[in-house]
């Protein structure tokens, strides 16, 4: 596996030997099984598997976690190693973003990225598109993997990729959880060991609101069953919980494909975490 942080390292990496098919996991890093998932699935769609670690400080806002983010590069590297990884890509800030250039062009995420996720956090969508953006340029990736836990990204990238040509195909990966059922995410880390058990909240709203779609109750009624679970679990604090449609985010069509989605902090710590409705060949994602 090679480990490269400048940009002209990378392109010798990607040039060396033959031209073969390039896989790519863009990830922030404090690696887990759900990245790891996303490098297995890269590793059999491709010849060639390229990971990027970069706490990208464009899509924080303010007052939200840059600085304190888990970071734990030794680590990284061996667990990508093991995943099959062959080039690890973990660029500087500067590298990303080279200083002197403050009218930089970025990509805007649009009206999609104005909701729910978007809504709580202004500019972020905008922060991670226009680095995926960087990546896919310099990474020149034919298939890239992202996680249906991020589901909004997911949309996004997808819709970015098709509005401004990019030839890369998207693939997204199942949701991987903790057997009680929390979405593993680096800012699990946050959590103390009770409001590690009261997190598991969101993942029983999620499946109570699933719950009322599956009974023929409309979406307003799965929204008022994943809220009245939250409110049941003292010290979690609901931001939103939504049920839209998994495309474009406006109401789901009637008996329609839909994204449960809810987002909620437990102490100071905020998550996020959605099911796809009906759940993808019957599994739950
Ligand atoms: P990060 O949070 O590190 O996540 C990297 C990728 O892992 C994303 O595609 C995310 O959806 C996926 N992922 C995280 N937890 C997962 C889980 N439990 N199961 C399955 N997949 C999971 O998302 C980002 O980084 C950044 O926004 C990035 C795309 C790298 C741009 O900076």
């Amino acid at each position: 596996m090679k480990v490269v942080a400048a940009v002209d390292e990378l392109r010798r990496a990607l040039e060396a030997g033959p031209r073969r098919a390039v896989g790519f996991v863009p990830t922030m890093g404090a690696l887990h099984q759900g990245h790891l998932a996303l490098a297995a699935a890269a590793r059999t769609g491709s010849e060639m598997v390229v990971l990027s670690i970069f706490v990208n400080p464009l899509q924080f806002g303010p007052g939200e976690d840059y600085v304190g983010y888990p970071r734990a590069e030794g680590r990284d590297l061996d667990l990508a190693a093991q995943a099959g990884v062959d080039v690890v890509f973990r660029p500087a800030v500067s590298e990303i973003y080279p200083p002197g250039h403050p009218g930089m062009v970025t990509v805007s995420a649009g009206p999609l990225g104005a909701v729910l996720e978007g809504a709580a956090r202004p500019g972020h969508f905008d922060g991670v598109l226009t680095v995926v953006a960087k990546l896919f340029n310099l990474v020149r990736p034919d298939g890239a993997w992202f996680g249906q836990k991020d589901a909004q990204q997911l949309a996004l990238v997808k819709r970015m990729v098709t509005d401004l040509r990019f030839p890369v195909e998207i693939h997204a990966c199942p949701t991987v959880r903790a057997p009680d059922g929390l979405a593993i995410s680096s800012r699990n880390a946050y959590l103390s060991s009770e409001e590690r058990v009261r997190a598991t909240v969101l993942h029983r709203a999620l499946l109570a609101g699933r719950a009322a779609l599956e009974s023929g109750n409309g979406a307003g009624a799965a929204e008022d069953a994943m809220a009245a679970t939250v409110s049941s679990e003292p010290g979690v604090a609901l931001d939103y919980a939504r049920v839209v449609d998994p495309d474009t985010f406006d109401a789901p069509k009637d008996g329609g494909p839909a994204l449960i989605a809810g987002a909620v902090r437990v102490g100071a710590t905020r998550l996020i975490d959605n099911l796809l409705w009906p759940s993808p060949g019957g599994e739950e994602v």
